[in-house]
């Protein structure tokens, strides 16, 4: 039988590309640090860590164990070298919803905040919760991934920054609730670059 580790074993990295992978895998997203790969007729992932990340596979896994939730987080099922194996969240991330037109609605976004403040009475410290770290089910509930910076001590005001940009200009009933990819990638670059700040009165 092909266990997962088989099949982490069988992906081929060259820094953040995937070269090659098994038939029972398929890439279904990426990040800075991991690659997230569906397993075949399973409801679960694999997060794959690029190979100068592979250390953080067990930090994310400790959280994950912290947080012990799966109604704001993803199950997580495994912990192995280099990779986890979580729940299969079938939905799309607050990013595809904008690039799609699915509206964001404020209870979605009261959700997230519910989930990073649950992550908060276990002592955790929310953190890097962008457009990609958050998603809508098909079922219409929202899951937070990507905890592994849930533990950094600098603080991080993605979220706090995203949600006055909710409120100033997503809900301006003149913006547009379908954006081109190209449009929120600029935006996300100039924000990282600190070029175009979001943060209340500041
Ligand atoms: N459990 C899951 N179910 C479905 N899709 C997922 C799941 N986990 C991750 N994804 C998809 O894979 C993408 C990358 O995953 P993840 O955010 O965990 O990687 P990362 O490298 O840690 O990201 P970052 O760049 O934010 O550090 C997500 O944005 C999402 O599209
Ligand atoms: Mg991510």
């Amino acid at each position: 039988m092909t266990t997962a580790v088989d099949l982490v074993n069988s992906i081929r990295f060259e820094g953040a590309s995937i070269v090659a992978y098994p038939d029972g895998l398929h890439p279904i997203g990426k990040g800075r640090s991991a690659a997230v790969f569906k397993l075949s007729g399973e409801e679960k992932v694999v997060k794959v860590f690029y190979p100068e990340f592979h250390n953080l596979a067990v930090q994310e896994a400790e959280i994950y164990k912290e947080l012990d939730n799966d109604v704001y987080y993803p199950k997580l099922y495994e912990v192995g070298e280099g990779y986890l194996i979580l729940e299969y969240l079938d939905g799309i991330t607050f990013y595809d919803c904008l690039i799609e037109g699915v509206e964001i609605t404020r209870e979605m976004v009261e959700v997230v905040d519910e989930a990073l403040n649950y992550a908060r009475t276990k002592g955790l410290n929310p953190s890097d919760t962008h457009l990609q770290n958050v998603m809508l089910l098909k079922n219409g509930e929202v899951r937070v991934i990507d905890v592994v910076r849930f533990r950094q001590t600098k603080e991080c005001s993605h979220w706090e920054d995203l949600k006055t940009a909710y409120d100033t200009i997503y809900c301006n009933s003149y913006f547009p609730k379908k954006v081109p990819a190209w449009i929120v990638e600029t935006v996300i670059r100039l924000y990282r670059k600190g070029i175009i700040k979001f943060n209340k009165g500041k």
